[in-house]
């Protein structure tokens, strides 16, 4: 893999110490609720961050997955994200989480959270290991942001390109010649 990646974004020392303080600032943020949250992890970008990200936070939680499809193994996103996995636990009058990988367009998160808010929750809030800059619209909230990144097409750390490289320790940039 190392010989594919033209440049790392971010060392995996780096993720590992900005997952912490962004758990901290998570854990501080949910401090007075007493029953816990639910994650709705969005599969299958966000499954390491959310491994590293939940043993972190000290709070009771249940997990509930869900899994899209936006531009299954290209690099430019085609139209409306695809439910492969309905979202599998209740979250009415719970406090949802919603974690993901990446921040680009802002189309996976929007469905996500339109999903989610028709099922009536406690509260409702989104967290994202990487944003890219600008092409979300504004209204789209997210509430914790790991990284702000270039706008480069990156892999790793969960992140994949034709469903490869989610298990690169660091976030790299593919070398131009292998991206269509
Ligand atoms: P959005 O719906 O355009 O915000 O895209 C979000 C989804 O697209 C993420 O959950 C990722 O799966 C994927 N994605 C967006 N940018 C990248 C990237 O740079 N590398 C890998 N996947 C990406
Ligand atoms: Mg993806």
């Amino acid at each position: 893999m190392d010989d594919d990646v033209a440049r790392i974004l971010l060392h995996r020392e780096q993720i590992q110490a900005r997952v912490r303080t962004l758990a901290a600032e998570i854990a501080a943020g949910y401090a007075h609720h007493e029953r816990g949250l639910t994650i709705v992890p969005i599969l299958a970008g966000s499954i390491i961050f959310l491994a590293d990200l939940i043993r972190e936070l000290p709070m009771k939680m249940k997990i509930a997955v869900v899994q899209l499809s936006t531009y299954p193994g290209r690099s430019v996103t085609a139209g409306e994200p695809r439910i492969l996995m309905e979202l599998a636990g209740d979250v009415r009058d719970r406090h949802v989480l919603i974690v993901d990988d990446i921040l680009d367009t802002g189309r996976t998160l929007r469905h996500v959270q339109e999903m989610i808010r028709r099922r009536e929750p406690a509260s409702l809030q989104t967290a994202v290991f990487l944003r890219k800059p600008g092409k979300a619209p504004p209204d789209l909230r997210v509430d914790f942001v790991g990284f702000d990144i270039e706008d480069l097409f990156v892999v790793g750390y969960g992140l994949d390109f034709g469903d490869l490289y989610r298990n690169y320790p660091h976030i790299g940039v593919l070398r131009a010649e292998l991206m269509p």
